[in-house]
Formats: structure tokens, C-alpha cells, sequence
């Protein structure tokens, strides 16, 4: 059972690694991946949120078990790159969280595209855009 699941993870990181050698022209920062990081502690540490951190890098898997040590990764791009960020708590809503960041729940949604309109899919350790203003575009 182990060397599939070993087969399968090495493929799938070569094929990231070839990916992550690509960084964006227009990247305003970036992160050097360091053994044992997983992407909502580097959206934390870093203030990028979940969804710009997947959405920036789009060669991370959905599950974010594809980092490798050592490559780089753009944390945000030049005029869309949200710095302001709050790491979702366990029973906080969208508007508990709209409202300690003083920003708007329009704001956040329009800010976090990977929240649903109901704000029914955040879960603790994701890490949302809370800036007052809107940054992030959706592409
Ligand atoms: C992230 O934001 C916090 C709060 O503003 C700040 O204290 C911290 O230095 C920031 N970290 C980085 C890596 O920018
Ligand atoms: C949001 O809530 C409304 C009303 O309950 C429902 O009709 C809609 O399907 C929900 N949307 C999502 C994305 O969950």
C-alpha cells in the first residue's frame, strides 16, 4: 500500500516541480517552500489568503499535498495581492469575521471567490482576504 501511494505522489510532484519553475511576470512576492508546509499555514504566516494562494499558484493540487521543499511560489500578483488576512476560527461566520476585520460582507465575498454566497464552506485554519476594499480579482 505504501509504494503506490509513494509511486503516485512522486509523479504527481515532478510534474509540479517543471510548474512551480514558471512564476508569474507580474508577482508581487514571493515564498520559498519549506519542509513540512502545508498552504493554509502559509497563507497564515504569509497573509495570502486560501483562495490566492491556489488560485496564484494553480499547479498546487486541490488538496495541497503536491508543495516540494525548495521551489518558489508567488504569493500575490501586483495590484491584486491582499495582504490583510484572518485566519477562520472554529464557529466564526462570515459575518463575525466581515465585522472584526471592519470591513463589509460584500467586501469579503467579493475578496474570497472560493466562499460560497451563504458563506456555508469556510472552515477553521482557512485563511480569508479581510481587506476594506476590494482586491482580488477573480481570475
Ligand atoms: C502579516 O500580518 C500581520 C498583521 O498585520 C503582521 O503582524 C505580520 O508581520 C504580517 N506577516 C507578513 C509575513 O507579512
Ligand atoms: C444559499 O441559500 C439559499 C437559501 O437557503 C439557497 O437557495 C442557495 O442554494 C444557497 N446557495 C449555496 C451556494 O449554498
Amino acid at each position: 500500500m505504501f509504494t503506490p501511494v509513494a509511486l503516485a505522489f512522486a509523479v504527481v510532484a515532478a510534474t509540479a516541480s517543471v510548474y512551480a519553475q514558471t512564476l508569474p511576470d507580474n508577482c508581487a512576492r514571493t515564498y520559498v517552500v519549506q519542509p513540512g508546509d502545508f498552504c493554509d499555514g502559509i497563507s497564515a504566516a504569509q497573509n495570502a489568503s486560501t483562495f490566492q494562494l491556489a488560485n496564484v499558484n494553480k499547479f498546487i493540487d486541490p488538496l495541497c499535498d503536491n508543495l516540494q521543499p525548495g521551489e518558489t511560489l508567488c504569493l500575490g500578483i501586483t495590484g491584486q495581492d491582499c495582504t490583510v488576512t484572518t485566519v477562520v476560527a472554529e464557529g466564526s461566520s462570515c459575518v463575525d469575521i466581515a465585522n472584526t476585520a471592519g470591513t463589509s460582507l460584500d467586501t469579503l465575498l467579493a475578496n474570497n471567490p472560493n466562499v460560497d454566497e451563504n458563506c456555508s464552506n469556510i472552515y477553521p485554519g482557512e485563511v480569508l482576504c479581510t481587506a476594506k476594499e476590494v482586491i482580488v480579482g477573480s481570475t
